[in-house]
């Protein structure tokens, strides 16, 4: 039996923001693969959404950069200034740094650069080093200054990051790179941070002496679509693991920061990553029935569409607690939520044993997408004469009454966050580089289980949590 609670009520601390957002400033805002499916779908969307909201400042100029960049028609509330460049050519950067020049000419810009580079990870070393040579950023710059965004993977094992990471710093430094994982920038995510450290009834229980295990999941329903010659040399692992599945993870187990300043967050999130073991290499690999049919999809393909597996995190607070992490593609849901399971009780009061097997572990359920939600699960005696007792659920949903104003989009937030400064809710070098040696032994599976798209993912999965006498939850 299921029984829910009233949504809760939400109302705003008085006396405005506990931290308030810095401005975002003018600059150019130069789009590399403007015409690809990120700036399509993502980039341009959340820039229309933004300008409408007031919120972009007022100097701010769009210029849209691909080999064939004047042909590109942007339906979008702002202007996009296109400019041809082919990325194999010295002489189109140039020129791309000409034309900057040219649209920074009326000074409302104030000379600040921001690059977005919405490019395929391959020509993405070439790109910035190009950037550097042509004087399109200057490493160092801060007033006026230069950023560049780099869009994940970065980098396609540890090899490929260190070398994209150390290129990118010889002509930026750290400060000026953003790299992006769009997982970071939803509110969801960050709001792990606000609900673990603003509320002071959690922590205490928040470690292995009460938490049995925690899930991870990120569920998707698509397939690859028309992305096959990309995701074929990636994977699941590469493309969802390295990145998004450990960010949450660590904002789900990390330490206290020092304060919430970008590298107080970032040192202990690294700090967390630091503290997983080494991993085995024992995962579940599968691949969605009809996967190598897949244009661009190599014949007998064992590229993996989906894992689950098992991490540990050796520290105080998690010694020996079992972290289950798990994402796929052509699942029956999309759904990405965290779910932190409660011991047992330590003695059952309710006579038999019949009733006893009801009592189940509270579950506190964090629903990152589509269910914006917090709920925590418990046991209630169902009223009556006689002791039978129910799982009653209690909820916090952004949908609900105040909270309904719109959430934005994670690209929004990650916009605002490079134009004003603040790289808190982006990848540190040193978390990218401990990420990737993380996941190294997961990169060569061997043939991946078949499953059938619309279903929950590989037998062997479910093998994976039986084995350890629990189970995950249902999608
Ligand atoms: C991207 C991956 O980073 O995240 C895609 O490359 C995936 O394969 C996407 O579909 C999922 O993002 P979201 O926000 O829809 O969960």
């Amino acid at each position: 039996m299921e029984r829910h609670a009233e949504p809760t009520e939400y109302q705003e601390l008085e006396g405005g923001p506990l931290l308030k957002e810095r401005r975002p400033e003018p600059c150019v805002l130069t789009i590399f693969g403007i015409s690809g499916d990120l700036s399509r779908e993502k980039l341009l969307p959340s820039l229309a959404r933004l300008t409408r909201g007031g919120a972009l400042p007022k100097g701010l100029v769009v210029a849209g950069v691909s080999r064939s960049a004047t042909s590109f028609e942007a339906d979008t509330p702002f202007p996009v200034h296109p400019i041809d460049v082919d990325l194999r050519e010295a002489r189109s950067f140039d020129r791309l740094a000409t034309e900057l020049r040219g649209l920074e000419a009326s000074g409302e810009t104030q000379g600040n650069r921001l690059i977005y580079l919405a490019l395929p990870p391959d020509v993405v070393p070439a790109t910035l080093a190009e950037l550097g040579r042509a004087g399109v950023i200057q490493k160092g710059a801060r007033r006026p200054w230069h950023r560049v965004i780099i869009e994940k993977p970065v980098g396609h094992d540890l090899d490929s990051a260190r070398d994209l990471n150390r290129l990118a710093l010889d002509v930026l430094d750290e400060e000026q790179i953003y790299r992006i994982d769009h997982y970071l920038g939803k509110e969801t995510v960050q709001n792990l941070l606000v609900f673990r450290f603003g509320n002071a009834i959690f922590e205490p229980v928040w470690n292995h002496r009460y938490i049995d295990h925690v899930q991870i999941t990120v569920a998707e329903e698509h397939d690859i679509g028309t992305r096959g010659g990309f995701y074929d040399q990636t994977g699941v692992v590469r493309d969802m693991m390295q990145n998004h599945l450990l960010q949450i993870l660590s904002h789900v187990a990390m330490e206290s920061p020092v304060s919430f300043a970008a590298d107080d967050i970032r040192d202990k999130k690294h700090e967390l990553l630091r503290s997983l073991r080494p991993h085995d290499g024992r995962a579940v690999f599968g691949q969605y029935a009809g996967y190598r049919e897949t244009k661009g999809v190599t014949p007998g393909s064992k590229t993996p569409t989906y894992v689950a597996t098992k991490v540990f995190i050796d520290n105080w607070r998690w010694k020996g607690v079992p972290f289950y992490l798990r994402t796929g593609k052509g699942l029956s849901e999309k759904v990405s939520e965290v779910s932190v399971h409660f011991d047992p009780i330590p003695h059952c009061l309710f006579g038999t044993e019949e009733v006893c097997q009801r009592v189940e572990p509270n579950v506190l359920t964090i629903g990152i997408q589509p269910e914006q939600k917090i709920t925590v699960q418990f046991i209630a005696k169902v009223p009556g004469d006689d002791l039978s007792v129910g799982r009653v659920a209690m909820s916090f949903d952004y949908a609900d009454g105040d909270l309904s104003a719109r959430i934005p989009e994670a690209y929004e937030r990650l916009l605002l966050d490079s134009l004003r400064g603040d790289a808190t809710l982006f990848m540190r070098r040193d978390a990218v580089e401990t990420s990737w040696k993380y996941v190294e032994p997961l990169l060569a599976p061997s043939m991946p289980d078949t499953y059938e798209i619309g279903s929950s993912g590989p037998v062997a999965a479910q093998e994976l949590m039986r084995k350890d006498g629990r189970q995950w939850r249902s999608l």
